[in-house]
């Protein structure tokens, strides 16, 4: 019996925090927050993320990227996404998003409207 407590405890203290997202409130959240500065299909002020998870950082063909973020080395996943909206510079100094989440539950649901995105046809 105490066993079992005890790796329920573990479980719910290793559930990462983006693990618990809902996508189609993270759409919502995506337009409302993100949506200034990036779309899923065209680069705006920020790169298109047509397929962000799996994809490697500063990638896009053609996006004027911040050397810092080209040359990070990172491929995203969504461990590093929650990193990245929690504090780009942290993440990755020098970078150029100037924008954060800093409420985990936002930040879970729009990583879990992210994984949803395929990679962009051409
Ligand atoms: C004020 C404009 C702005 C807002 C708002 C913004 N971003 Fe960004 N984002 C950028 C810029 C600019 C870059 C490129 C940074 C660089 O080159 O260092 C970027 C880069 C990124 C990257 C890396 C993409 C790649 O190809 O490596 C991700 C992921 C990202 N943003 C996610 C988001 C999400 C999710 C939101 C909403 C919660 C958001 N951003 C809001 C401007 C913005």
């Amino acid at each position: 019996m105490r066993r079992a407590i005890v790796a329920v405890t573990l479980a719910i203290a290793s559930h990462p925090a983006w693990a618990g997202g809902d996508a189609q409130r993270g759409k919502l959240a995506y337009e409302a927050r993100c949506g200034a500065c990036h779309s899923v299909d065209t680069d705006r002020v920020g790169p298109r993320h047509a397929g962000i998870v799996g994809r490697r950082a500063g990638s896009v063909p053609g996006f004027a990227y911040s050397d810092a973020l080209r040359n990070s080395g990172l491929v995203w996943n969504p461990a590093l996404l929650d990193r990245w909206l929690t504090n780009p510079e942290a993440l990755v100094p020098g970078q150029r998003m100037g924008y954060q989440v800093a409420d985990p539950q936002v930040r879970a649901d729009i990583i879990a409207y992210l994984r949803t995105l395929p990679p962009q046809r051409h």
